[in-house]
Parts: structure tokens; C-alpha cells; sequence
């Protein structure tokens, strides 16, 4: 797929036949985001205020060596796709899919990774909650910040297991903290109600956070051949290898 081309059709994912029901309500949800309407806050606050997990993500996922040429990564839930395009930038023989339900992230996305040079990166719209490719696709998928406004997270690891290749690896990192986690949430409910962009959104008000036990349950649901749960300050993160 080309980085300047937003679609709902098949992307290097391909697409999912849905019934027009689910489709319809999907498209719904997906308009009616607060991602959506007022996308560029998002990434701002992606780029310059939230902890960039990059070095922890290098540091957990290839502790002793470099990802192999080849590599396939996908980030779900990618938002502005800051850890796509970061990972992108420092390996250049690895191949990456964002992948995020709403289009102008997806673009802001595309069009960032196209005025950064990447050619390693590509993104696609589509629900994390039923990647439209087959099982054992990938090698690494990534995910952060996503539990704190998906209503299904044990949908969603359970689609991060699907379609993990056998010895694939996952890096998941999410926010602690209701109230940090929730200011970011408030600036965007707050800008799009005062400007025209609002639509009945459908994210929350508050951040869903785990505790440490629920966030290691949420991960114990699947048969991993390792999985690890750790936090450190703001932040809690998982490492899973399929067996
Ligand atoms: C809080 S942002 C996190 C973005 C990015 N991962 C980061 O670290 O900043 C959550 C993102 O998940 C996306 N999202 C929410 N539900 C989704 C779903 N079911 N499938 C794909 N993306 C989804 C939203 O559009 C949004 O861009």
C-alpha cells in the first residue's frame, strides 16, 4: 500500500468480509471518535507530551541483537503512528503496519512517515479487535496506550495471540494512572465540544487502567510460552512470546 492511501478496502492486511450491519455500526463508531474529529490534538500530545517508550521497546523486544532483515511488526491502535515511524527510522530492513480505526490518524500518520522518508511503514484502517489477516501473520506487534479507551481488551489480546507467528513476540505498554491517563481524554472531549467537530464520540471519560493483578490476568487468558507484566513509574507494560 501506498503512504498516502487511507482505505477501509485491502491494505497489506487485505480485509475482512463483515455484514453490512457490522460494517454500518463500525463506520458509525469510527466517525463518532474523538480520534477522529480532533485528530491533531492526539498527535501532538503523542509527539511532545507522553513518555517515549522507543528504547524500552528496542531494549525488551531484541535485548541482544538487531530485529532480523524481514522482520514484520505490526503496531495496533497506532494512533499518529509515533512508534511505527520510530521504529521504522532505526531499522530499516524491517517491515511495519499501524494499523488504527480512525482515517485522519491513519493519515496523519501516512503523510509523517512520507515527509520522513520512510518506506518501511505502512497504515492501514482497521479494527484491532479482528485484524483482517490470517493467524501467525507477524513476528512483533506493538501496542500502547490502546487498553485505556477499548471497551474489549481480552478480545484484543486474544487477536494479538491469533496472529503472532510461533516464537513472535509482543510489547504492550499502558498508562497506570486513571487521572494522568485521563487528562489527555479531557483536552479532546473539551476541544471538540467547544468547537463543531462533536458528535456523540465514543470513548470515555475517564481512562480504563488496570491494576497490576488485572493487567497480568488480562495476559494469563492465553496460552504464552512466556509472558512477563512490570511497572515502572507512570507506565505498565507486558512481553509475551508465543509458543
Ligand atoms: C490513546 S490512542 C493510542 C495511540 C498510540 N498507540 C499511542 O501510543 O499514542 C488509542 C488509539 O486507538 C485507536 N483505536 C481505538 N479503538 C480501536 C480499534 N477497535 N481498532 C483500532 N484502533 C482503535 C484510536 O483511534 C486511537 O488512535
Amino acid at each position: 500500500m501506498q503512504p498516502d492511501a487511507i482505505t477501509h478496502a485491502a491494505g497489506p492486511l487485505g480485509q475482512k468480509q463483515r455484514s453490512t450491519t457490522t460494517a454500518t455500526a463500525e463506520s458509525r463508531e469510527e466517525a463518532d471518535s474523538l480520534f477522529e474529529h480532533v485528530a491533531w490534538l492526539y498527535a501532538f500530545l503523542r509527539e511532545h507530551i507522553f513518555r517515549d517508550d522507543t528504547l524500552r521497546m528496542i531494549a525488551a523486544l531484541w535485548p541482544e541483537r538487531q530485529p532480523d532483515p524481514g522482520t514484520e511488526v505490526v503496531e495496533i491502535g497506532c494512533g499518529p503512528g509515533f512508534y511505527a515511524r520510530k521504529l521504522g527510522a532505526r531499522f530499516p530492513s524491517v517491515s511495519i503496519t499501524g494499523v488504527d480505526r480512525s482515517a485522519n490518524q491513519v493519515q496523519w500518520a501516512q503523510r509523517r512517515a512520507a515527509s520522513e522518508g520512510l518506506t518501511n511503514c505502512t497504515f492501514q484502517r482497521v479494527n484491532a479487535l479482528m485484524l483482517p489477516c490470517e493467524n501467525a501473520r507477524f513476528h512483533i506487534l506493538i501496542a500502547s496506550r490502546l487498553f485505556t479507551i477499548l471497551p474489549d481488551p481480552e478480545r484484543a489480546v486474544a487477536e494479538m495471540y491469533r496472529v503472532l507467528k510461533p516464537g513472535g513476540r509482543c510489547f504492550v505498554a499502558e498508562p497506570r494512572h486513571a487521572f494522568w491517563a485521563s487528562i489527555p481524554l479531557f483536552a479532546m472531549w473539551l476541544l471538540a465540544g467547544v468547537t463543531h467537530s462533536r458528535n456523540g464520540c465514543c470513548e470515555p471519560r475517564k481512562a480504563k487502567v488496570f491494576s497490576a493483578a488485572a493487567f497480568q490476568k488480562l495476559f494469563a487468558a492465553q496460552p504464552w510460552k512466556n509472558f512477563a507484566t512490570w511497572r515502572d513509574g507512570r507506565y505498565q507494560y507486558a512481553l509475551c512470546e508465543k509458543a
